[in-house]
């Protein structure tokens, strides 16, 4: 792919207003719960300053606004005007900001923690982006990212291989009108590293002690790393 990052943007903008939709009947409702739970990895105690990487349509934000209560501060930063577009009104009370990963215009330390969701396969360069959102976090602060993943138990495997095979391509077709968007999706699903590689990618990028937890048979995972 010759420019990653404009291909990726472009394809955004151009499924944005069935984004939201599609994510809910793609995981069978279990989306909900995938955010749900990156926002608990994160350990809020309230009246924090959160970062939400890539948020999107917001959901991730305003998941995090909802738990933080009063007094806190969240930002979501994305690169895709279509998306934000659709998250003001959905992220709650997030403050959006239209901008890329690989340079976030916040000063070092500003955050105490940040998410990542379901951006990490979407980037040029993975370890670029840790990087950058590691620059913005305090130290000790933590970075959770939830992503897709592939069962390694070879039923799961197996059945997981035919979802993204047929139903995801043709359901994402139907739906959003766009047979691009959802090739690309379970081939980046495909091509995305083991956990160990993010483990030293993580690493490489000054946030310690990576450990990842699978979800619904290994199908999302959530990696979690405190900035050193
Ligand atoms: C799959 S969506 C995830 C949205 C949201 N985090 C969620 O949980 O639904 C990936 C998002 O990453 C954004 N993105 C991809 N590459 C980016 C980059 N280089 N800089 C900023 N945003 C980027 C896209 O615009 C898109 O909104």
């Amino acid at each position: 792919m010759k420019d990653k990052a404009a291909y990726v943007r472009g394809m955004f903008s151009a499924i944005a207003g069935r984004y939201d939709l599609l994510n809910t009947l793609l995981s069978f409702g279990r989306d909900r719960h995938w955010r749900s739970s990156t926002v608990s990895a994160l350990g809020l105690i309230g009246g924090e300053a959160v970062l939400d990487v890539a948020t999107g349509t917001g959901r991730l934000a305003r998941e995090l606004g909802r738990r933080m209560g009063v007094g806190g501060v969240v930002v979501g930063l994305d690169f895709c005007p279509e998306m934000l577009h659709r998250a003001r009104g959905k992220a709650g009370s997030a403050e959006l900001l239209l901008a890329t990963v690989e340079r976030m215009p916040f000063p070092d330390n500003t955050f105490d923690c940040a998410t990542v969701g379901f951006a990490l396969r979407n980037v040029p360069d993975v370890e670029r982006m840790l990087r950058e959102t590691a620059r913005v976090v305090k130290p000790g602060g933590r970075v959770v990212c939830l992503e897709f993943s592939r069962p390694r138990h070879p039923v799961f495997q197996t059945m997981h291989r035919l979802y993204l095979s047929f139903i995801l391509p043709l359901v994402g077709r139907l739906i959003s009108g766009d047979r691009e968007a959802y090739v690309y999706l379970p081939r980046s699903i495909m091509e995305f590293c083991e956990p160990e590689e993010l483990h030293r990618l993580m690493g490489n990028a000054g946030l310690a002690h990576p450990h990842s937890r699978p979800l619904t048979w290994s199908v999302v995972a959530i990696h979690t790393a405190t900035k050193s």
